[in-house]
């Protein structure tokens, strides 16, 4: 294809259009910003010129590279200079009436054959094509802040939009080093879609004080690999335009999970609009501060001292029980590992000394670290051997009657005063604690897969469990290097409840072909900077593990937004679970 538009103007040269008018003239392009009048104009030179000078400073850009391009970039606040262009990028504040004002001007001063595209986030890309005569040649660009690092760029596509402007922007987009992906005309596109609807959920798990800011953000971070926790996320985005979004799509969906979480309007109100006022979720050292600065209160509280933990057992001989010694015996605790049989008990340290083997050979273990863990484990086929531990962390198969069965037992053996957890990442703890005679005694502590790599754990504690014991356990993650989250004992906890919903509004999106597996994938990666995209995820925790999840999630809160995507019903019925099958939502046996 001949090279898209090599003249490009672009209209509102603020954070993102600034953005955009380096972007496109690093490709070698002419570019002619326009801005609201003569002062705006000199001041968006100016910060062009500033931020392309700290380019060559941090070395992204050579000197003779910034001159080449500023050469390219005319700035003037005249909109009839956009008659020049091939494609006009439109980048002024979001605000429908002027940005449909503007639209009909462009319509007025430009040649019919120019493309208008409009740099929204939230706004209907249609209303704004309509305020013109050529709905066929508009568009909506959408590319991310800050520009010069965010690979991602939104295409999207009206009912009305021609495939030939949409596959030219595309084109363009590709020219500048970007990756574009197709979407359609809905509030919050891919990307913010998803992003936004767990943003809300999270503002409002910290609304009902379900969890602290700061464990929320850890579990998000630490659980998930995200490169920010949501609370802080939104402080960075800021309150009012988070608010702004989840208004516009709550307008379109009529989904109760879109509309905006109370707290964000009260934020809103008292003018806590996050970083860029020193305070929203978090209280910033200043306005524009990226330092959040502690508060008092929380530290100060005071909590009481757990019991005393010299041994451990450990029940269970799969995936997670032998994660949980492994963690375990590397900090020096002692540990019995106790399993169903001798074999089983035998056949989970064997894997454990397999996996101690690969860190020795990775170089993160010493071979006398290796040898004082393995002698800290004792395998056993016998729970009764448990008597005499302090603590003892349950892991075996993820079925009520079955853990229930095991805490009763575990209530006739193990010594008065020890704590009991179990790992069950979806059922109520409390149904384990009321199994045996001693409630207050059990706790969920939820580790994730694999346990010795991943840092975070739940500590869940249920209305019976005695406040001493919860200390334990957070006492112990701490020994242990595990950067323990509280919560409560209800479906998902902290990290399911966040995560699942959002892979299954992904699951949604592609039901309804808003975007494809790919383009979803991509948009989560690179708009997001999530380490791996919904259907990446999913394909690797199993089709089956989610749709559970899901199911527990939408049976505890009746929301209509939370019952399970019938596609994702669908695959699991036709044995597409993901990785291990080799089919899911990708077909990994053919690559
Ligand atoms: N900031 C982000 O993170 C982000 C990310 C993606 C998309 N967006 C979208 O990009 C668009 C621009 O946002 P921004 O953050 O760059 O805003 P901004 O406030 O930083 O910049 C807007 C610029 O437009 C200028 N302007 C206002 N009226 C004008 C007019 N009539 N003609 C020419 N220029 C005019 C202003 O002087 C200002 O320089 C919005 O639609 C926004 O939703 C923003």
């Amino acid at each position: 294809m001949e090279r898209p538009f090599p003249t490009v103007a672009v209209v509102g040269l603020g954070t993102m259009g600034a953005g955009v008018a380096v972007a496109v003239a690093r490709s070698g392009r002419r570019v002619i910003g326009v801005e609201a009048g003569p002062t705006q104009a000199v001041r968006a030179l100016a910060r062009i010129e500033a931020s392309t000078a700290r380019a060559v400073a941090r070395e992204r850009l050579t000197a003779e590279e910034r001159t080449a391009l500023l050469a390219l970039i005319e700035v003037g606040d005249d909109l009839a200079a956009a008659a020049q262009a091939d494609l006009v990028i439109e980048e002024v504040p979001e605000d429908l009436e002027l940005k449909r004002g503007l639209f009909a001007e462009l319509d007025r001063i430009c040649p019919p054959e120019t493309v208008l595209a409009t740099g929204t986030t939230a706004l209907s890309v249609t209303r704004i094509a309509a305020a013109t005569a050529r709905p066929e040649r508009v568009l909506g660009v959408h590319f991310f802040n800050p520009v010069h690092s965010m690979k991602l760029v939104e295409v999207v596509r009206t009912v009305l939009t021609s495939p030939q402007a949409a596959e030219q922007v595309a084109e363009l987009a590709r020219d500048l080093g970007k990756e574009p992906v197709a979407a359609g005309d809905r509030a919050g596109f891919i990307a913010n879609g998803l992003l936004f609807a767990y943003l809300n959920q999270a503002a409002a798990m910290f609304e009902s004080r379900y969890a602290t800011r700061e464990d929320i953000d850890a579990a998000m971070r630490l659980g998930c690999g995200l490169p920010m926790g949501p609370l802080a996320l939104l402080d960075l985005i800021g309150v009012d335009t988070a608010r702004t979004v989840l208004e516009a799509m709550y307008e379109q969906s009529k989904d109760r999970l879109h509309a905006p979480a109370p707290i964000l309007g009260q934020l809103v109100a008292a003018g806590l609009l996050g970083r860029k006022s020193g305070r929203g979720f978090y209280a910033y050292e200043a306005p524009g501060s990226s330092t959040p600065v502690a508060e008092e209160a929380a530290a100060a509280e005071a909590r009481p001292v757990g019991r005393e933990v010299r041994s451990v057992g450990v029940c269970g001989s799969g995936t997670m029980a032998t994660g949980i010694v492994e963690v375990l015996a590397k900090a020096g605790l002692p540990v019995l590992l106790a399993a169903r049989s001798p074999e089983k008990a035998e056949r989970a340290k064997d894997r454990l000394a397999k996996s101690l083997e690969r860190s020795v050979a990775k170089g993160r273990l010493t071979e006398q670290a290796r040898d004082a863990a393995l002698a800290l484990v004792a395998p056993t086929g016998d729970y009764r051997d448990l008597a005499d531990v302090d603590l003892v962390v349950e892991a075996v198969a993820e079925d009520l009657a079955v853990k229930r069965e095991l805490f009763t037992a575990l209530d006739g053996i193990v010594k008065p005063g020890a704590v009991l957890a179990t790992t069950t990442s979806s059922l109520p703890v409390i149904s384990c604690a009321t199994a045996t005679s001693r409630p207050q005694d059990v706790v969920g502590m939820h580790f994730f897969n694999p346990a010795p790599a991943m840092k975070l754990v739940e500590v869940v504690s249920t209305v019976l469990t005695a406040e001493d014991v919860t200390a334990t356990v957070l006492e112990l993650c701490a020994k242990v290097r595990k950067h323990p989250v509280e919560c409560g004992d209800r479906a998902g906890f902290i990290v399911n409840a966040l995560l699942f919903p959002y892979l299954n509004d992904a699951v949604r999106m592609l039901e309804e072909h808003y975007a494809t597996v790919d383009d979803i994938d991509t948009a989560m990666k690179l708009g997001c900077g999530y380490p791996m995209g919904p259907f990446e995820l999913l394909d690797v925790v199993g089709l089956d593990v989610s749709l559970t999840i899901e199911k527990v999630l939408h049976q505890e809160f009746r929301e209509p937004g939370l019952a399970a995507a019938p596609l994702l019903e669908h695959l699991v019925a036709a044995g597409c679970l993901g990785r291990k099958t080799g089919r899911g939502f990708r077909d990994h046996a053919r690559r």
